[in-house]
């Protein structure tokens, strides 16, 4: 008998991906999706937290949630992903109309948990173990009988490579919600991309905290292979257009990465290096493990072996202790390396994270302002960066099209508008485009 499945994720890729995943297993019992919650069998939250807001607006949904449980009392509903991994029990203490509450290497039980949960064999599942010897199943195999519901864009797909962090960053909250780092065997991921492209997808992009390390935790340590030649190894599978990956650690960009750019031609170039700061004092404090002396070194090195490479980063503003002129220092490197694009956010203490304990904090009104001075001059820097393409002829990937307009993406990430009658192209095609304009956030262009 059909039943159907609500999934609202927050958060990261690795979490798209994981939503997908959950999608695929439950179907094999039957589920499939739907639009809203209300009147679904089963209501899930992927959830996210990395920031505090991240963190309220699950508890907000949940409390939201909590009238549609009283209306349809048969409706189970669970909370997945980190918050899920980082509250617990505590979740059902707040929110007692929660049934199910997963932890982010337990997902691949769900459909047992659902199973007993809808026969009324228990009236609660809670599963949040960590476990260091945790190894990631071969859920590449449900590809091939359940693929996931047609994403908007099917032609492009994320593939997790790696989970967990070892890395504790003073203020993040990843190393306690995936646990250790885990890489994927090398074989399951090629078989993944295998299978993707045989599906028709020209576009992947591979997903972890922090790929550059990936390899080093490996559950199959006989055959080491390192993420440089992981991604030789994906680049060449046929039909794979397009390679992306996210996220890298600064301290783990190696020499041999770099030179991936040079020599692989379906590699995109576009690096996200997230920075986090740019004084030295604020990083050794976040345990960042570089300084900016090193980033910048590396950022030279990469724009060695790929000279129009777009690179983009992470920063945090406002973290414990960071003074006028660690600020400035933070500006002093934007303005040095000219970011495409960045995401700038304002620190939160996060549970059990070391900063969390630091008596410095910086107040709200400061944190405030110093991010909307870094985003206003992220804003001018991202349009001179994208004034830059204006008049150039480049290739782009087809996202979305219209009877009269296409999105599309460039290999750098910025997305290129064409607003022209077109014929005969489909999202995933390649096509060739000259910029006419450049906004802060896309480009124009027509067809060339
Ligand atoms: N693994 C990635 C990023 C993970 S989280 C990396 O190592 O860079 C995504 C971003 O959220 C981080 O890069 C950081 O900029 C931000 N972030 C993490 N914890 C935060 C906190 N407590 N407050 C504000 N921003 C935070
Ligand atoms: Fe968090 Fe740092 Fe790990 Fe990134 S590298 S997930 S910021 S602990
Ligand atoms: Fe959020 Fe967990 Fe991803 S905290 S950013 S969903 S790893």
């Amino acid at each position: 008998m059909s039943k159907s499945l609500y999934i609202k994720t927050f958060g990261c890729q690795m979490n798209e991906r994981d939503s997908e995943i959950i999608e695929q297993l439950l179907a094999q019992d039957g589920y499939s999706l739907t639009s809203t919650p209300e009147g679904a069998d089963l209501v899930l939250l992927n959830t996210c937290s990395i920031r505090e807001k991240a963190e309220q607006k699950v508890f907000s949904l949940l409390g939201s949630l909590r009238d549609e449980k009283k209306r349809n009392p048969a409706m189970l509903l669970g909370v997945t992903g980190c918050v899920a991994q980082q509250e617990g029990e505590h979740i059902r203490e707040r929110m007692p109309h929660v049934d199910l509450i997963v932890g982010t290497q337990q997902i691949y039980q769900l459909p047992e948990m659902v199973q007993r949960l809808s026969q009324k064999e228990t009236s609660r599942e809670i599963a949040t173990n960590l476990d260091a010897s945790f190894e990631i199943p071969p859920f590449q195999k449900l590809l091939e009988n359940s693929p996931p519901s047609p994403a908007p864009q099917g032609f492009k797909r994320f593939v997790t490579i790696m989970q967990g962090c070892n890395n504790f960053c003073a203020y993040c909250v990843v190393p306690g919600t995936r646990g250790r780092e885990i890489s994927r065997p090398v074989a399951d991921i090629l078989e993944e991309v295998a299978i993707l492209a045989r599906q028709g997808v020209r576009e992947i992009t591979l997903l972890g905290q922090n790929v550059n390390s990936y390899g080093q935790t490996n559950a199959v340590a006989d055959q080491p292979v390192g993420f440089p030649e992981l991604l030789r190894q994906v680049a060449a599978t046929e039909g794979i257009q397009r390679l992306r990956f996210t996220t890298s650690h600064p301290k783990d960009l190696t020499d041999e990465l770099m030179r991936c750019f040079a020599e692989l031609e379906n590699l995109c170039p576009h690096f996200h290096l997230p920075v986090q700061a740019g004084s030295n004092t604020v990083l050794k404090r976040m345990n960042r493990k570089y300084t900016v002396e090193q980033y910048l070194e590396k950022v030279d090195g990469l724009r060695s072996y790929c000279p129009d490479i777009a690179l983009a980063t992470d920063i945090i503003v406002g973290f414990p202790g960071e003074t006028d002129s660690d600020f400035t220092a933070t500006m002093d490197l934007l303005n040095q390396v000219r970011y495409h694009s960045s995401f700038s956010f304002k620190y939160s203490d996060r549970p059990h994270t070391r900063s969390a304990q630091f008596t410095d904090k910086v107040p709200e009104a400061v944190k405030s302002e110093r991010l909307a001075i870094f985003q206003k001059r992220q804003d001018e820097i991202s349009l001179e960066r994208n004034s830059e393409l204006l008049e150039n002829t480049v290739e782009v990937m087809v996202e979305v099209c219209s009877e009269t307009s296409i999105k599309a993406r460039t290999g750098g990430n910025h997305v290129v508008h064409i607003n022209e009658p077109v014929a005969g192209i489909l999202p995933g095609d390649l096509i060739q485009v000259r910029i006419i304009h450049a906004g802060n956030h896309s480009l124009r262009a027509v067809l060339a």
